[in-house]
């Protein structure tokens, strides 16, 4: 059961690809088979500060927040990672629960800013992570130049697996360097397979040449050879532990390639990993059910103002109405009515196995990072780290006197993980700065204060951008840090020595000033 699942990620800068390609792998699994299902998350792009638009878009980005489907035996999860205007801390914590990583690159754009911080946080968990360069049905970089890019801008060293045969107008398909085979691309015919050997001389060989004509022929022939020469070998061990990128090309939106690179993945991805807890490794075959909670969903259905608490099994096996220990609190837990996601419906699980996602029904019990286990030994595991936020806001209730259901409020919604929250030195209500991820991040927190608390608050945003825990022994008070407004020293809801930066001019400065110390952008310990 465990070996065949496969629970992965797609990271990606907007547009580049993501929902389409989520569709067509979708589709080959037989979960959707109608193309308009995933799609619907586009009505809701359009977001606006209307809380019916943020309900909207956040109740069907939880729809999707897990999809399941099967293929060739594997059972496969794919975790959502939201972005656009719903991009927030949530989408790195996704990550956490996620054994590997597909990347999506739109071949005429590169690598782009929002794929940048994503793989950060898959390098941290050093989790495989496979490449897909999208749109080549358009006009793309050249293939050798995106992948230096990867190589400079990323610092991951990439193994084409296969190798695309012109672009645009002029594409005419990919050549698989394994099997030695092209895949003829034929716009007018997108679900066709046409698969002919290459550089034998046969009748197929000749058919690829007449197809694609003597100068793509030989352009591919010379760039085969180099690949053979001077690129990097493919090299599983180097896969595993994200040194080394297997990259795709294709055009999801045309369903090309989209088939041959879900084959190799799911020969290629790695089954669910052992996970570390306080009392040691957890391995997925440890026949106790555990799990650990990674995201938490507040006012999933305007009817009923629950919350869904997201679970990510570890070992054992789940079965619904069992009873585990939630090991936070000792207290023991009947999880009678877990849910599985699936595009727009919610499905009641009667089992799961380590690599699945359940969510659970939350009435305020749950933290991000609960262990759950089953039986009486208590182990935890390694947290869910905190990731810098972007924006940072000071935040009062606005009439003094409902400072109490304020400090509820604030505490409850950190605690939930909607918001990072930091205290500057200082008396009074006025050293509590909030950091969010994603601006719908700070509207939510507006509107949950108001509607949840009965608190109207007063934020005001600062010039902030990024947060560095600081590591290492040192005198919070000695850091040399830039002035005017370009750093403040705060601490984390658990201490921790955080400052607070203007930009990356001011993280180099800290960095230059102290070289003894460690500046880092999540609480990982
Ligand atoms: P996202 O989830 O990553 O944000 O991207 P999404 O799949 O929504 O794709 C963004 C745009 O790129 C869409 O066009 C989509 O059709 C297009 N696209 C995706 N893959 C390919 C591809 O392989 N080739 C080409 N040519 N286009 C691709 P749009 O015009 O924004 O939306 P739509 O009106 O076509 O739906």
């Amino acid at each position: 059961m465990m070996e065949s699942r496969k629970t992965f990620a797609i990271i990606s800068h907007p547009d580049a690809g993501k929902t389409t390609l989520t569709e067509k792998l979708l589709y080959f699994g037989g979960a959707i088979h109608t193309a308009g299902m995933v799609k619907s998350k586009k009505s809701a792009r359009q977001a606006t500060s209307d809380w019916m638009e943020i309900e909207k878009q956040r109740g069907i980005s939880v729809t999707s927040s897990v999809m399941q489907f099967s293929y060739n035996g594997y059972h496969i999860n794919i975790l959502d990672t939201p972005g656009h205007q719903d991009f927030s801390e949530d989408t790195y914590r996704t990550l956490t629960a996620a054994d590997c990583a597909v990347m999506l690159i739109d071949a005429a754009k590169g690598v782009e800013t929002q794929t940048i911080k994503l793989f950060e946080v898959c390098r941290m968990r050093g989790i495989p992570i496979f490449t897909f360069i999208n749109k080549m049905d358009r006009d793309a970089r050249d293939p050798l130049s995106l992948l230096e890019e990867l190589e400079e801008v990323l610092g991951i060293r990439s193994c084409p697996m296969n190798w695309p045969i012109g672009s645009g107008i002029d594409f005419h398909g990919i050549y698989d360097r394994e099997k030695q085979h092209v895949e003829l691309f034929k716009r007018s015919e997108p679900n066709s397979r046409r698969i002919l050997p290459v550089f034998t001389n046969d009748n197929g060989d000749q058919e690829v040449k007449s197809t694609i004509g003597d100068a793509l022929y030989g352009k591919l022939e010379e760039d085969v050879e180099l690949l053979d020469i001077a690129g990097d070998p493919f090299d599983k061990e180097k896969v595993d532990r994200g040194q080394l990128t297997p990259v795709f090309f294709g055009s999801a939106l045309t369903n090309f390639g989209v088939q041959s690179f879900l084959e190799y993945f799911l020969d290629l991805a790695p089954a669910p990993a052992p996970r570390e807890s306080d009392k040691g490794v957890i391995t997925p075959d440890n026949n106790k059910f555990s799990g650990f909670i990674f995201k938490i969903q507040a006012n999933m259905n305007p009817a009923h103002r629950d919350r869904i608490a997201f679970l990510r099994i570890c070992s054992g096996t789940f079965t619904r109405g069992m009873t585990v220990q939630h090991v936070r609190t000792g207290k023991k837990i009947k999880l009678s009515q877990p849910q599985q996601f699936l595009a727009q419906e919610r499905n009641i699980v009667e089992d799961a196995y380590p690599g699945d996602i359940i969510g659970l029904f939350d009435p305020g019990t749950f933290r991000i990072g609960d262990t759950l286990v089953e039986g009486n030994t208590a182990y935890t595991f390694a947290g869910v780290p905190h990731f810098s936020p972007e924006i940072f806001a000071r935040v009062r209730a606005k009439d003094a006197m409902k400072y109490k259901q304020f400090h509820k409020g604030v505490e409850q919604l950190t605690e939930e993980g909607a918001v990072q929250l930091f205290t500057t030195a200082g008396p009074g209500a006025d050293n509590m700065i909030i950091g969010v991820v994603g601006q719908l991040q700070l509207e939510v927190f507006d509107h949950r204060l108001r509607a949840e608390y009965g608190v109207e608050v007063e934020i005001h945003t600062l010039g902030y951008s990024l947060a560095r825990w600081v590591k290492g022994d040192v005198k919070l008070e000695e850091l040399n840090l830039i002035q005017y407004g370009g750093s403040l020293l705060a601490r984390d809801r658990e201490g921790r020595p955080v400052v607070l930066l203007e930009n990356d001019y001011a993280e180099r400065w800290a960095k230059e000033k102290n070289p003894d110390v460690e500046f880092v952008s999540t609480s990982y310990e």
